[in-house]
């Protein structure tokens, strides 16, 4: 038989043991783990206590429950307050190490953005999308006929000199206009015809605001009933929707021998609202593209019968629109490929 004495002795024992062990753990886990070790009902020295009962004479098994019980409950206590202490001080551990400083300015992400031309180029193909039209991109190397003389433009026009052409032999050249497309597209489709055809156009010219390579945008609508008014309501739909509310279009007399009659089209200055200012040049209204409606010569010479269908048809340049919009001088910086330019400009 245990004497309670004996057994009081081994329990103060157990309670320095278990101080001088909770002394050396550095954090909650060892705390956990060493609690786990000794709270065992087989194993640990605490939880197995009770088993020693059966050691004990009858008349003190109370006392020696009541005193094993009180150690459990110290023990217990001890635990959760080390275990609360390591737990604070992992706690501002972390916010420590997670802490972030609102006032620092924060980490640059660089992205790429799309040139300043394609921008403008999809924001057309958008627009014009959702009126109907769909997108035909013709060849940048086309012949004689399709670019001049299908257009109206036969050898010895002269409105041949209105484009300075690259040739590349007596019968092939670089388009100089997107016009070309529309030759194409009436000889292989019949109306209704309502077309997009963005892409190259080459011509011997260089200024600050030419250059030998630009991008034009043609349209073309071929249907029953066409006439200048319907080109005229297009083009105030697409310029409010391309240069904001309240912009409108005005229709000057031009030439061009595809279309009878030919246009060009004004914008409404969108900077300074029509009153006059340096963009456009005090008069209030920018020129933004040619067009008209579409010669019958043309319709002819796609096996178009005329008595039915009429269309209209323009051509804008680009990089001028870009120009406009985003406020280049100069059309060379569209094709300097200057990053620090090209970047300013994510529409
Ligand atoms: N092709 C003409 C040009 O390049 C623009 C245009 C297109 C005019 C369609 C009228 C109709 O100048």
């Amino acid at each position: 038989m245990a004497d309670l004495n004996e057994l009081s002795e081994k329990l103060a024992a157990i309670r320095a043991e278990v101080l001088s062990e909770l002394e050396k753990t550095t954090s909650s886990k060892a705390v956990y783990e060493y609690k786990k070790a000794v709270m065992d009902g087989k194993t640990g020295v605490i939880g197995s206590l009770m088993r020693q009962m059966g050691k004990i004479p009858n008349e003190q098994k109370a006392e020696f429950g009541k005193k094993a019980n009180e150690l459990k409950v110290w023990a217990q206590e001890k635990f959760e307050e080390i275990d609360k202490k390591f737990k604070d001080a992992e706690a501002r551990a972390r916010y420590e190490s997670e802490k972030i400083d609102v006032t620092m300015p924060s980490v640059k992400h660089v992205h790429g953005n799309l040139h300043p031309v394609t921008q403008v180029t999809n924001q057309l193909i958008e627009i014009f999308s959702s009126m109907g039209f769909e997108v035909f991109e013709g060849t940048e190397i086309e012949n004689d006929y399709y670019n001049f003389t299908a257009l109206n433009t036969p050898a010895d026009h002269p409105a041949r000199d209105m484009q300075d052409t690259f040739y590349l032999s007596p019968e092939f050249l670089l388009r100089t206009q997107t016009s070309a497309g529309q030759i194409h597209v009436m000889e292989a489709k019949k109306p209704p015809i309502k077309i997009l055809s963005p892409g190259k156009v080459f011509r011997s010219d260089d200024d600050a605001t030419h250059s030998p390579m630009f991008t034009q945008m043609e349209g073309l609508v071929v249907d029953e009933g066409i006439n200048l008014g319907d080109l005229k309501g297009m083009l105030d739909e697409l310029v409010q929707k391309m240069f904001g509310e309240g912009t409108t279009t005005r229709l000057r007399p031009s030439y061009f021998p595809f279309t009878e009659p030919s246009v060009e089209v004004d914008v409404s200055c969108f900077q300074c609202g029509g009153k006059g200012c340096k963009l456009c040049k005090g008069t209030g209204w920018i020129e933004v593209l040619g067009a008209g409606v579409v010669n019958t010569k043309v319709l002819e010479g796609c096996g178009i019968d005329t008595e039915k269908y009429s269309g209209f048809a323009f051509g804008v340049g680009l990089e001028r629109i870009a120009m406009l919009k985003y406020g280049y001088n100069n059309i060379k910086l569209l094709f300097e490929s200057d990053l620090r330019v090209l970047d300013q400009i994510d529409d």
